[in-house]
């Protein structure tokens, strides 16, 4: 969507994987005093997403939305400007139907969607200084085209409010069928591609609720064309630092997100992170394969289904390469510069977990344990190779 933000992944922490329906402004700011005093925000994790739950199940006698007067007491507005003061940015979760999906299924009172509200609800965000909204469709009915109808209407609503504010929806909230079923870049600046991430490897899911890392990876790599500048396919905010993967699958899941340029959500309890969750949240190279400014999802180079490469083309002419082992054991993945698109004679590998460089004439090859991902930033360090002829010398004209 060209409105002028998300030139590349957005980045940001939302509060639902760890804490649901369970906020409060206390929390909130805490975590925003953890995501600066831990270094994340000015590595780029600026938008503090308030999901679910945040409001008061009724509108005031204007129509307008309020903040849960008990857990949020001093208002949206304030806390947009405790955020703001942090130097973070404010996200805000709403549904284009009647009810939330907290409301629609999990016993939380009222009806407060956005549904004849439009104009005013983005009026109203856009007062308290929301910076980025997340629209989840949760209505659990209508055809593809009743989605692209609601999900412009916010969009054009956002548009008329002048303030520049990241929209990110979800058109997957079905529980019942989930991936692409188009390109939303039209519409909006990120958007989920499946239903809901959780904290597992491989759920088994290709379309259900929940999904795994693995199921997530299988439906999002496909869909690699459809990123650029303001417009990314959003595999879901991120499961590092929370339990139920290991450290090697946590490590997976970040470097497959940053080959993905994914939105970089966390979704852990940055309060309390341990330093490992910090290493792999904060490591700068993958952090500047994922905001590379060319905004490339990487494509794939091969997979035989234990054994799956993927490039990423990046800004300064270098290939971030992923070898992501599948399979149950360490195996080893294999590739070379020519087929991820790169020519010459002489490359420089950078390892972007240990930052150790090799050089290499052409092979990319590397042991990686199951469920692991070795990621290279490789350079070309020799001297170009002239590129193949592309097309048959002229013949001289026939006598
Ligand atoms: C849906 C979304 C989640 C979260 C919940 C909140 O399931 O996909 O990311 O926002 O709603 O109820």
């Amino acid at each position: 969507l060209e409105n002028g933000v998300a030139r590349t992944p957005p980045m940001g922490w939302n509060s639902w994987n760890t804490f649901g329906c369970n906020i409060n402004e206390t929390l909130i700011r805490q975590m925003a005093d953890a995501i600066v005093s831990s270094g994340m925000g000015e590595l780029g994790y600026k938008y503090v997403v308030v999901d679910d739950c945040w409001f008061n199940p009724n509108r005031d006698s204007s129509g307008n939305l309020q903040g849960d007067p008990s857990r949020f007491p001093s208002g949206m507005k304030s806390l947009g400007d405790y955020l703001h003061g942090k130097g973070l940015k404010f996200g805000i979760y709403q549904v284009p139907g009647t009810k939330t999906c907290a409301q629609g299924t999990g016993g939380y009172p009222g009806a407060t969607g956005s549904q004849g509200h439009e104009a005013q609800d983005a009026r109203q965000f856009a007062a308290w200084g929301v910076d980025y909204l997340k629209y989840d469709y949760c209505s659990g009915s209508g055809t593809i085209n009743d989605q692209v109808t609601t999900f412009a209407k916010m969009r054009d609503a956002l548009a008329a409010t002048g303030r520049p504010i990241v929209y990110s929806i979800n058109p997957n909230s079905f529980h019942c069928c989930t991936g692409p079923q188009r390109n939303w870049g039209d519409v909006a600046n990120m958007w989920r591609t499946t239903e809901d991430i959780t904290n597992k490897w491989d759920t088994g899911n290709t379309n259900g609720y929940p999904m795994g890392i693995q199921n997530i990876v299988n439906i999002t790599v496909p869909l690699a064309g459809n990123a650029r500048p303001g417009a990314f396919n959003d595999p879901d905010m991120m499961e590092v630092g929370r339990s139920g993967l290991s450290d090697t699958e946590q490590r997976s899941h970040f470097a497959l997100w940053a080959m993905m340029a994914s939105p970089l959500i966390a979704g852990n309890d940055i309060r309390s992170m341990t330093s490992a969750t910090q290493t792999i949240l904060k490591n700068a190279n993958l952090l500047a394969i994922d905001q590379d400014s060319l905004a490339l999802q990487a494509t794939q180079v091969s997979n035989d289904g234990s054994r799956r490469v993927l490039a990423k083309k990046l800004a300064n002419g270098d290939v971030a390469v992923a070898l992501f082992n599948q399979s149950g054991s360490t195996t080893t993945i294999s590739t070379s510069a020519s087929a991820i698109g790169l020519t010459g004679s002489s490359f420089t590998l950078r390892d972007v977990w240990s930052n150790a460089t090799s050089t290499t004439t052409g092979a990319i090859s590397a042991s990686v344990p199951s469920h692991g991902t070795v990621v290279y930033r490789v350079s070309r360090t020799g001297t170009p190779t002239s590129p193949p002829p592309t097309s048959t010398p002229p013949t001289s004209p026939p006598p």
